[in-house]
């Protein structure tokens, strides 16, 4: 693998994908488009890093970013849109992140003769999934897979680690609130490290027995949202109670919290949560991984 295109990796994930390849594959040429190179300062210290002012949506600008390279690392991905307009089976920017754009990426790499494809998806996604996240991710498999790729598609979930959004922010907001009403407190994740995922996504591309399959990624041990909230809490050095809210108090919840700029749940999320993010049973991480328990990592940046 000499140059790879990284569409979606200047987030959370992405950048542990990016310095994992940049380390493996030091002489690689990692391109990575963005929409704001200006908040991509982190990477641009990465040697083989480089990155491209560019609309990947632009299926002209897309095919660009795709000639000569030998993979495509696909990992474009929202937790929240517009709800969807009647007839509609998800929202907008749903549909056109999760959708349209991975049917973009199968179109211009069989165009440009890129067969290496590995997709990121989310364990849940599923056509009758029951929220527009999980839809539009199985749609987005769908057009992939539908396309004649060497493909690799994983599926994790919820990813936890310096950065993430999800026990940092119960972790920022326990110094704040006496306790946590909390929406799908009993619900099941099984919380897999961003660099054991980075680390499988980089073996896909080592790996010629990954074509074709569809991976599932968690970690060593399954919580509900209650129990990653208190512990999150505890680290943080704030422990806090947590109060389950029932589905009628958590839609309100979603509700209001769907006003503010950057909201911490909506409606859609709950939706995601009607179904545990837990892997198949005895399946945590492909290639003989052993995956990095949450207490072995959450200290050191929650704390
Ligand atoms: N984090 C988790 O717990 C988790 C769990 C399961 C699956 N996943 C999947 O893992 C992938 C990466 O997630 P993440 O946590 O790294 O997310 P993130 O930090 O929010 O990064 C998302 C990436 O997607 C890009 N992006 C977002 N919307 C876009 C759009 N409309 N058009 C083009 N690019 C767009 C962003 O680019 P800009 O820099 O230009 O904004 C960024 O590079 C996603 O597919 C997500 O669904 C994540």
């Amino acid at each position: 693998m000499k140059t790879i295109l990284l569409i979606g990796a200047t987030g959370f994930v992405g950048t542990a994908v990016v310095s994992e390849l940049s380390r493996r594959l030091a002489s690689a040429d990692l391109r990575m488009p963005t929409r704001r190179r200006e908040r991509c300062k982190h990477l641009s210290v990465i040697p083989n890093v480089r990155l491209l002012d560019a609309d990947v949506h632009d299926p002209a600008t897309l095919a660009q970013a795709m000639h000569g390279c030998d993979a495509v690392i696909s990992m474009v991905g929202i937790l929240q849109g517009d709800e969807p307009q009647a007839g509609e089976p998800y929202g907008r920017a749903f549909a056109r992140a999760h959708a349209e754009l991975p049917a973009k990426i199968a179109a211009a790499a069989r165009a440009q003769g890129v067969r290496r494809v590995v997709h990121v998806s989310s364990l849940g996604a599923a056509v009758d999934a029951p929220s527009c996240y999980l839809r539009s991710k199985a749609a987005g498999e769908a057009a992939l897979q539908a396309a004649d790729l060497d493909l690799t598609i994983v599926k994790p979930s919820v990813i936890f680690g310096r950065g993430d959004s999800f026990l940092t922010l119960f972790a920022g907001m326990a110094a704040l609130v006496p306790f946590f009403p909390l929406a799908g407190a009993e619900v099941r994740f099984q919380p897999v490290w961003v660099n054991d995922v980075a680390n499988v996504v980089a073996d896909c591309l080592e790996r010629s027995e990954s074509v074709g399959q569809v991976y599932e990624l968690g970690g060593p041990t399954v919580y509900t949202l209650g129990e990653l909230v208190r512990y999150a809490t505890r680290v943080a050095g704030h422990p806090r109670p947590v109060i389950g809210l029932p589905d009628v108090l958590a839609q309100w919840q979603a509700r209001a919290m769907e006003l503010l700029p950057k909201p911490p749940m909506t409606r859609d999320n709950l939706r995601s949560m009607q179904i545990p993010s837990v892997c198949a049973e005895g399946v945590t991480l492909p290639f003989g991984r052993v995956a990095t328990p949450l207490e072995a990592v959450a200290p050191s940046y929650l704390a």
